[in-house]
């Protein structure tokens, strides 16, 4: 008899897969035509393992579900799936046009299972009502689904393992614009270490959605100068969707 493990892994990559609506795998980078960029978006190499999903499965809810049910057994960072109380995988509207991505959770989030709910959590719902918009009408989730111990920085290794779920989620929303909140989420989606004062203000594009960068809400909390240039990537946003910011009673 064969060992039985790496089928049973293969068979939960191909679920997973399927979940997010994968239905074609890039060829090898190099292979490829690529696809002409989009006007002023800075065009971003896609790393080997996004699999742009041509439409996103009809029903979208029951795909992240499954998706999720896939990454709560995940133990490909052997040392986050030890310590971990639960995975985060994301919370909101599976079709939502804006998609923001985080880092990763911290205590309250691995406590609660739901991403952005402590002290950042709180200044970033801030954020979202100033846009005119509810937290439900979005699409949260971060880089990884699995606190690091002490909220250490995810190692490489472990945004590759974790990867795979993410674009998961992006082929399943098929969001038109993605917020990256941090240099984590910068640098890891559109697979670059140029800093985060440098991405900001800037359109990137990844799988089909116009990405924006900008500051962390953690970073937010101790540097209250930086208020002002994420309401201001806030202003290029909504302006890009045709949208302006409720005047809000103060
Ligand atoms: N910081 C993040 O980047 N993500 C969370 O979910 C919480 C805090
Ligand atoms: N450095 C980061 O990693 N994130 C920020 O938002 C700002 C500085």
């Amino acid at each position: 008899m064969p060992p039985r493990q790496p089928r049973r892994a293969a068979v939960q990559t191909l679920e997973s897969w399927q979940a997010a609506g994968v239905s074609h795998i890039r060829p090898k980078r190099g292979t490829e035509k690529s696809a002409p960029p989009a006007a002023e978006s800075t065009p971003v190499a896609a790393p080997p393992l996004p699999v742009v999903a041509p439409a996103p499965p009809a029903d979208r809810q029951a795909a992240l579900c499954q998706l999720a049910e896939v990454v709560s057994r995940c133990t490909r960072c052997t040392e986050l799936a030890r310590t971990r109380k639960q995975t985060v995988f994301g919370v909101g509207n599976p079709h939502a046009k804006v998609m923001f991505i985080g880092e990763a959770p911290g205590a309250d989030e691995d406590k609660q299972g739901e991403p952005f709910v402590g002290r950042a959590g709180q200044l970033l719902n801030r954020i979202i009502v100033a846009c005119g918009w509810q937290r439900e009408e979005i699409y949260i989730c971060n880089i990884l689904r699995c606190r690091p111990p002490e909220n250490r920085t995810p190692l490489p290794d472990e945004a590759a393992n974790c990867r795979e779920y993410l674009d998961g989620q992006i082929n399943i929303i098929q969001p038109e614009y993605i917020v990256c909140w941090g240099s984590c989420a910068a640098q890891n989606l559109l697979g670059t270490t140029e800093s985060i004062g440098k991405m900001r203000q800037r359109w990137f594009t990844y799988a089909n959605a116009r990405v924006l960068c900008t500051y962390h809400p953690s970073y937010l909390l101790r540097n209250p100068d930086a208020k002002k240039p994420v309401w201001d990537d806030m202003l290029l946003l909504l302006k890009e969707m045709g949208l302006k910011p409720p005047k809000l009673a103060t």
